[in-house]
């Protein structure tokens, strides 16, 4: 048994909070942490670039350092192997126990073109990278990859890399980088993949109901299941996967959990961001992502052209009179 894994595999099929930028910062994961429980987090990615005068800023330290009792991975993207390990060395020195490096992230304008999930363009050097980042992980190394750069079968040729750099479990999300959020999540590669190698995959994409996430672990035998966008949405999801919230909200519950999510997150991002216009922007950014909500659209998207935060505040506390 793997003892550097940041969940007991004897025990349970981890339910992870997936990295998003902008979004999973540590006011958010506080908030999950204390009311939904994902088993383990992720930091949005910290950007590692050759040359800085700092490995990581100083807020990625922040980031990295974590809290409570919820095992963090800390996420790493960047190209360069001697920045990303000075990088890996400095998350460490923060707290950071568990690292992940990203090989997925399919915008240029976020990885400079030549990082995230563009390392797959050219695989190379990526065997020597991760050996060398497995060595700067007191817990587990894992890395978070698409099916491919632009092949979806490119996965099974890295498989080997990945185990005999010692990389301890994969995070797969099933479309390529090409594709970015184009289709839908393949888990039919998924249940492939887990079979093809001995590390735990965690199956990642699209899942953004209690049916779907039961459906992917049921399927493909993945080791846990991570959750981007539809826990972002649907905190509760964690829970309605466990069974212990409903599979499908009645509307009370939903504008409860709304409700619930938007002031907890106002109290929270006050404590890590400045002024109300900068926690406004902050809670729009999460507001987005619900923006086609089945039952309060409406009302978000209100909530959405609001010009203070006292106005959203005002906002949120009608939801539950919203016909
Ligand atoms: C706004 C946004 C930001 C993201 N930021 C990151 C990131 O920092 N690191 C990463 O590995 N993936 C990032 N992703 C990808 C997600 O972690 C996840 O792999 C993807 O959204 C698919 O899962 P989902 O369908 O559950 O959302 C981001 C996705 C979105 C939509």
């Amino acid at each position: 048994m793997n003892e550097n894994l940041p969940w007991r595999p004897e025990r349970d099929r981890p339910l992870m909070l997936a990295p998003m930028q902008g979004l999973t910062n540590r006011a958010l994961r506080g908030l999950f942490g204390e009311w939904v429980r994902p088993d383990v987090m992720f930091t949005e990615f910290i950007r590692v670039r050759p040359g800085s005068r700092q490995a990581i800023s100083r807020a990625d330290r922040l980031e990295a350092a974590g809290s409570g009792d919820i095992p963090l991975v800390v996420q790493l993207i960047g190209r360069d192997t001697a920045a990303l390990v000075a990088a890996a060395e400095a998350a460490r020195q923060s707290g950071a126990v568990h690292l992940n490096l990203n090989l997925g992230c399919p915008f240029g304008r976020m990885s400079n073109g030549s990082a995230g999930g563009a390392l797959l363009k050219n695989p190379v050097d990526l065997d020597r990278r991760l050996t060398l980042l497995r060595q700067c992980a007191p817990g587990s190394l894992s890395v978070k990859v698409r099916s491919g750069y632009d092949d979806p079968e490119q996965i099974f040729s890295l498989l080997a890399i990945f185990e005999g750099a010692g990389v301890d479990f994969i995070v797969l999300h099933p479309r390529t980088v090409v594709q970015k959020y184009n289709g839908a999540a393949d888990h039919d590669l998924t249940a492939r993949v887990a079979a093809a190698t001995v590390l735990p995959v965690i199956a990642n994409g699209d899942v953004t109901t209690a049916g779907a996430g039961q459906r992917v672990l049921a399927e493909t035998g993945a080791a846990g299941l991570m959750i981007g966008r539809g826990a972002i949405r649907d905190p509760l999801l964690f829970e309605r996967l466990r069974g212990r919230a409903a599979a499908q909200p009645a509307r009370a519950e939903r504008s409860a959990e709304l409700q619930y999510y938007i002031a907890e997150l106002t109290a929270r991002y006050r404590l890590i961001f400045q002024g109300d216009a900068q926690i406004l922007n902050k809670l729009k950014t999460v507001l987005n992502m619900l923006a086609a909500d089945p039952v309060f659209a409406r009302p978000i998207r209100k909530m959405l052209r609001a010009k203070s935060l006292a106005e959203l505040t005002a906002l949120a506390g009608k939801l539950a009179d919203y016909q």
